[in-house]
């Protein structure tokens, strides 16, 4: 049976408050509605869309299709030569917007706000085994194991230079340091992050038994996944013991003209909150009400795993 959710419904210990101390410093630059500035970052989206950009050529294959051989030769290169610091800084900029405020930010702010949903759905649901699956260079993990180091975190990424990069900065004394910034609650244990269990796998076929971790996150991984997306699914719901929880573009949040296309030139995620329950998966929680990018909206969805 289908459950309707309210697809506004907040995430417990997450205000919007919050939300802004986290994103707010990241900000360099705030529009008024009629900005030329503004509407010009809206038309330069708008161009991209119309000319093609080439570069994402890249990533389809000649049926305009995102397969997972070229995304993990894609993904394979970029996380070769991760400058971690680099990342965790943030100095990259990027166009926002959030109800009505718009934005210029430096992009970590978007992330920082996944780590506070993260933390937050950490507190509520308490899991005590958590994998993500397509975890990149390990950004979300690393910072999660050492403000929770009492949680056993596992990881299954597509690309083995993730997996390398990822094992590097776990082991690597300086990580915690870099990490104290990006991190939304004290740093409770830096040895924590040597602990990480990573391994190279696809969601298509998880390399975990069934029902073996407490809560499966990802994090705008499944927007990879749209060819293979009815496998990851079942899979995230096999492993799961008992919560599957997604930062995602869910169709749901992506209705606007310029999202849609951007969602369908590049083949990205187009499943529907809708779709899950078929799967065993039970909407709890829904939200996409955070700064968002101006290319498509992504959301956190929170589900519980229907018992079989
Ligand atoms: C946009 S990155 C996000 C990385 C990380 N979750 C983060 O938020 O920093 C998408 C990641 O998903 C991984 N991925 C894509 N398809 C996958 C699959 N079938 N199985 C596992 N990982 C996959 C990619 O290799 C890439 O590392």
């Amino acid at each position: 049976m289908q459950q309707t959710i309210p697809l506004h419904s907040a995430i417990p210990g997450v205000t919007d408050a919050d939300i802004a101390r986290v994103f707010d410093p990241c900000v360099v630059e705030e529009f008024a509605a009629d900005s030329p500035t503004w509407w010009k970052a809206l038309r330069d989206v708008d161009a991209k869309l119309e000319r093609r950009t080439p570069t994402w050529d890249h990533w389809l294959n000649a049926d305009g299709q995102r397969t997972s051989a070229l995304v993990q030769r894609q993904y394979d290169g970029k996380w070769s030569r991760v400058d971690f610091e680099a990342e965790l800084r943030g100095s990259r900029l990027g166009w926002f917007e959030w109800g009505d405020r718009r934005m210029r930010a430096r992009t970590v702010g978007y992330k920082k706000v996944f780590q506070l949903w993260l933390a937050r759905v950490i507190d509520w649901l308490k899991p005590s085994s958590v994998v993500e699956i397509g975890f990149g260079w390990g950004m979300h993990l690393l910072a999660l194991a050492v403000q929770f180091p009492e949680i056993r975190f596992r990881g299954v990424e597509l690309t083995a230079s993730g997996v390398l990069t990822a094992r590097a900065l776990a082991l690597d004394p300086a990580t915690p340091r870099l990490l104290e910034d990006f991190v939304v609650d004290p740093l409770r244990d830096g040895g924590a992050a040597a602990r990480l269990d990573l391994c190279q796998g696809s969601a298509e076929a998880l390399p975990l038994p069934d029902k073996s971790v407490d809560m499966v996150m990802t994090v705008l991984a499944l927007e990879q996944m749209e060819q293979i997306r009815d496998k990851a699914l079942r899979e995230l719901a096999r492993v799961a013991r008992r919560h599957v929880v997604m930062i995602e573009p869910f169709r749901d949040w992506n209705s606007q003209p310029r999202h849609r296309e951007y969602i369908r030139q590049l083949d990205y995620w187009t499943a529907a909150i809708e779709e899950l329950p078929a799967y065993g998966l039970i909407p709890v929680a829904a939200t996409a009400d955070v700064p968002q990018k101006l290319t498509s909206h992504a959301g956190i969805v929170v589900t519980d795993v229907e018992r079989g």
